[in-house]
Parts: C-alpha cells; structure tokens; sequence
C-alpha cells in the first residue's frame, strides 16, 4: 500500500539516519564486526529476559540496520528483519555479509509485512523506538500475533508512554506530562535537525511524525489479538540516553532523570504467549 504522508517522512528521515548510525560510535558496528563473540547491548539487556533463543525462528519488527537481529543470530537464532527502510535493509544485508552470519532481511512497511512474508515465527521480537513511529497499536498487535506460531513468544522492550507524554522543554526540572498519553489519530510533529547518536551530520528530512499509545492500550490491543501476558515490567531507567535531554548515567550503566527517586516509569517490557 502507498504509505501516507506521515509515514513516508519518516521513511526518509530513517533513510537519512542509517549512515549516521552505522557509522556512529553509539550503535558500536566496529566492535560488532571485530569480535565474532560481540552482542549489542540491547541484546545483553533483553536476552535473559526473553530467554533461550537456540534453534528459534525469530523475526524482528522494525530492525533499522540489524545490529540486534544480528546480535540474536550470535545467539543462536534463525533470524529475519522487517523495515521499511531500503537504506536500512541495504546496510543490514551489508553487516550481514561482512560478518558470515546468515541473516535475512525484508523491505516492508510494519502494517504491509503480512503480505511481504508468508511465514510463522517461534520469536517475534522487537524494541527500543519502534511504537512510536506507527499510528494504531491495535493493527500492530494484529500484526505480532500474526506471524506467531501457536505458543509462540513475543517479547517487547519500549520507552514507557508515560516517558513520551513529558514536557522536554522545561527548564525547571519538573517532569510534567503535557503531550497526549494516550493514542490519537493525529501525530506529533517534531523537526530535528540531527539524530540521536554521536556525530554532527545534519539529517536531509528533519520533520517527523510520531504517535503515542497509553500502557493499557498496548496491553489489551496484545490480548485481543489472542496473546498471553506473561509479564509486563516497568523500569525507573532507560538503557540508553537515545538523546533524552537531563538523563545522567550510573553506576549501573542505566540513565535516569537526576533527582527523580526511581519513582519515574521510563521502560517497560512485555513477554507473552500466542495462546491459538
Ligand atoms: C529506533 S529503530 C528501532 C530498532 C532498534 N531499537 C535500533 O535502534 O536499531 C526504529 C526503526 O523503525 C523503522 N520504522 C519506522 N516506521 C516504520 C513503519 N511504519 N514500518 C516499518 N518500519 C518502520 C525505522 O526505519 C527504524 O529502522
């Protein structure tokens, strides 16, 4: 399907951003392709989380250039990735090459990759800025559930809602909740200049648009669509600054707001069972 205009900025943007973040210091490609032993710290993160992913058929929704997917596949995992981003999926083929794994990748926007690929996963597996870029949770949980095989797991790890609906701007320190919690029809535009990673490079196609979606509504719009929530946990920390402004970094390597008493919902994570 054509993509609206919203989306269609943000698949430019994201095309303008693979470069940038392959190239980074932030994303850490060198170390990926120096040392065959070497996962990506989001994998770190979420393996023992996700569990045993040995001789699994995982997809990854979402998988921007495949440092993660890749990552899985170190692990064990039978991998594919699904973006709508050709830069994307051209640099993750690329990564994929240059270090022997056997990954594969398809080009699909998120809502469209049911008819891209006609297959059944033992993971679906995704993460860390992916919900905000699309418009209706429910039509995505459709999709997850979709491409799982019966008892099939899925496993999430996002940036709260509650952390997407703050004021960044303030200067007071106070963490105030003033963009839209809950999801709308219409997106937030945002106009940035740069990405989130090391580096100056100025991106081409600065505007974007993004959508919330309130903890409650992705939780029920994964039930509905026939899952079984074994967890939902939340964390008073993020595991990567990924360009929020005010956080500072640990002793545990995890960035939080100062002053914020782990009293503030910044992560969560979902595991849960295709019960069909
Ligand atoms: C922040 S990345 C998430 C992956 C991972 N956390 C990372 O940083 O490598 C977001 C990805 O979502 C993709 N994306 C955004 N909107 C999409 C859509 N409607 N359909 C498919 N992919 C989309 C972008 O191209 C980008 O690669």
């Amino acid at each position: 399907m054509p993509l609206d205009e919203y989306r269609k900025a943000n698949r430019d943007n994201w095309d303008d951003r693979v470069p940038i973040h392959v190239a980074s210091n932030d994303y850490g490609v060198a170390a990926f392709k120096n040392d065959e032993d070497y996962i990506s710290p989001v994998v770190r993160f979420d393996a023992p989380l996700l569990g045993d992913v040995k001789g699994k058929s995982l997809l990854h929704l979402q998988c921007h250039f495949g440092l993660d997917t890749l990552s899985w596949a170190r692990l064990g995992a039978a991998v594919t990735g699904i973006d709508f981003s050709p830069k994307a999926i051209e640099a993750a083929r690329q990564l994929n090459a240059d270090t022997s794994l056997s990954g594969r990748f398809v080009e699909s926007e998120l809502y469209d990759s049911p008819s891209a690929l006609d297959e059944k996963f033992d993971i679906v597996y995704t993460s860390i800025g992916a919900l905000c870029w699309l418009p209706e949770v429910r039509r995505w949980a459709e999709v997850v559930a979709h491409f799982l095989k019966p008892g099939g797991i899925f496993y999430i790890r996002e940036m709260h809602p509650v952390l997407w609906s703050m004021d960044y701007e303030r200067k007071d320190g106070l963490r105030c909740l003033t963009l839209p919690y809950f999801e709308k029809a219409e997106p937030l535009k945002w106009e940035e200049s740069q990405t989130y990673t090391d580096g100056e490079t100025p991106l081409g196609h600065t505007v974007t648009y993004e959508w919330n979606h309130s903890m409650g509504e992705i939780i029920t719009s994964l039930i509905d669509a026939g899952l079984r929530i074994e967890y939902l946990k939340e964390y008073p920390y993020t595991s990567g600054a990924l360009g929020l402004p005010g956080v500072e970094r640990g002793e545990d390597g995890m960035w939080r707001f100062p002053g914020s008493n782990d009293s503030f919902p910044m992560m969560y994570s979902i595991r849960a069972t295709n019960v069909h």
